[in-house]
């Protein structure tokens, strides 16, 4: 049942070039453009949408994270991301413009469904992306996503992330088709990098003795911070939930651009940095910024270990280890960037002794608040 593999993790990370592949499977028509029928809201009424409120807890939350940057980028529509347990006990705006995006693997996350749940008493439109049929929050939602990621065991999450994202992408794309935000070849265009990913991700698996060798390195760090930007700014932070989680280290991750606003004092002799860089490419030459975060955090001691594009000349220059993903656009990369930052905190915990698949204190689903 691990497909030969020791964990249930390192199967689940293996799993993600096909759950990519699967969830966006079917979801084009022959002429290539999207048709999301399962969602079952009218598409006047999805163009009536006003502001989107993507609700999460925990690595879905960051999956909220980037589909926030890409919904806005590609529909133009105001999207907030809210923890579900922080949301239900503020005094949240909504009305019938407002969409609910709750994202939950599980789908039983209590958090997440008094949230949803609260929202639709208040008259918003619900929208559940899940990984499991038939679970409750989808049940509750006026309409559903699935995940097609199979069912994920171990209690970190690491293939329902990449499917979660991979859906997100698929109603920012089906909203842009309806509010025409994106000409249709736009949206061709980035169907296509989307199919090309799941071999991205291959190529980056076949390539993963590199980051183990790199993380049994580290037994003994005791800090580790991430640091991104854009959509790498959640990764970062999905790398350091992983490491608190399987490795019990703590794991830090921050937007590049705060590390002036305090977090460079953290910053001493050997400290252990993370670098999820933005695509050379990126349009706000965000690439170069974080070049300088490197140099910056090296001045002072750090050790860097950074996650760039395939031919990022750059930042050799300037980081100890260099790991290197294919290229992509910006805005799809963090489905290739998160893979070695989920193989880091699998091989840390591994050669720590710890047990991958149960860590301590934690449960696959969380039903209570
Ligand atoms: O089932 P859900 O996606 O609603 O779960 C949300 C979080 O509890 C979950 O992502 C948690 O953070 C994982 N342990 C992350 O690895």
């Amino acid at each position: 049942e691990k497909g030969g593999y020791d964990t249930f993790m390192e199967k689940e990370i293996h799993d993600q070039p096909q759950a990519v592949a699967d969830t966006l499977l079917g979801r084009t028509d022959a002429t290539g453009r999207l048709i999301l029928d399962e969602l079952r809201i009218e598409p006047e009424e999805l163009l009536n949408v006003r502001k989107i409120i993507v609700l999460a807890c925990g690595t879905s939350a960051y999956a909220g994270m980037v589909a926030k940057y890409a919904i806005e980028h590609w529909c133009r529509i105001p999207v907030e991301v809210e923890l579900s347990h922080e949301f239900r006990y503020r005094d949240p705006i909504i009305d019938p413009t407002t969409m609910i995006v709750s994202i939950s693997q599980s789908g039983e996350t209590m958090d997440t469904l008094m949230a949803v749940r609260y929202a639709k008493e208040q008259g918003a439109r619900t929208v559940s992306i899940c990984n499991t049929n038939g679970s409750t929050i989808p049940r509750e939602s006026d309409a559903v996503l699935y995940t097609h990621a199979g069912p994920e065991i171990a209690v970190a999450s690491t293939k329902a992330f990449l499917a979660q994202i991979t859906a997100a992408y698929l109603l920012g794309l089906y909203l842009a088709q309806l509010n025409k935000q994106l000409f249709s070849e736009q949206i061709k265009d980035i169907l296509a990098d989307l199919a090309d990913i799941p071999a991205k991700i291959q190529d980056i698996l076949d390539r993963g003795d590199q980051i183990k060798q790199l993380a049994r390195s580290m037994k003994d760090a005791d800090s580790v911070l991430f640091l991104g930007r854009n959509v790498g700014y959640p990764v970062a932070m999905e790398g350091a939930l992983k490491l608190k989680e399987l490795a019990y280290i703590h794991a830090e991750g921050f937007a590049a651009g705060e590390l002036k606003h305090g977090p460079i004092a953290l910053i001493d002799d050997g400290q252990p940095v993370f670098v999820v860089m933005p695509s050379p490419m990126d349009r706000h030459s965000l690439h170069a910024k974080v070049v300088s975060n490197i140099q910056e955090v090296r001045a002072r001691g750090a050790r860097t270990m950074v996650v760039a594009e395939r031919g990022d000349e750059a930042v050799s220059a300037y980081a100890e280890d260099v790991f290197e993903v294919p290229e992509t656009q910006p805005m799809l990369m963090p489905l290739l960037t998160t893979v070695p930052l989920q193989i880091y905190a699998l091989e840390l915990s591994t050669a720590k002794g710890y047990d991958v698949d149960q860590p301590r204190n934690l449960a696959k689903s969380v039903t209570v608040e």
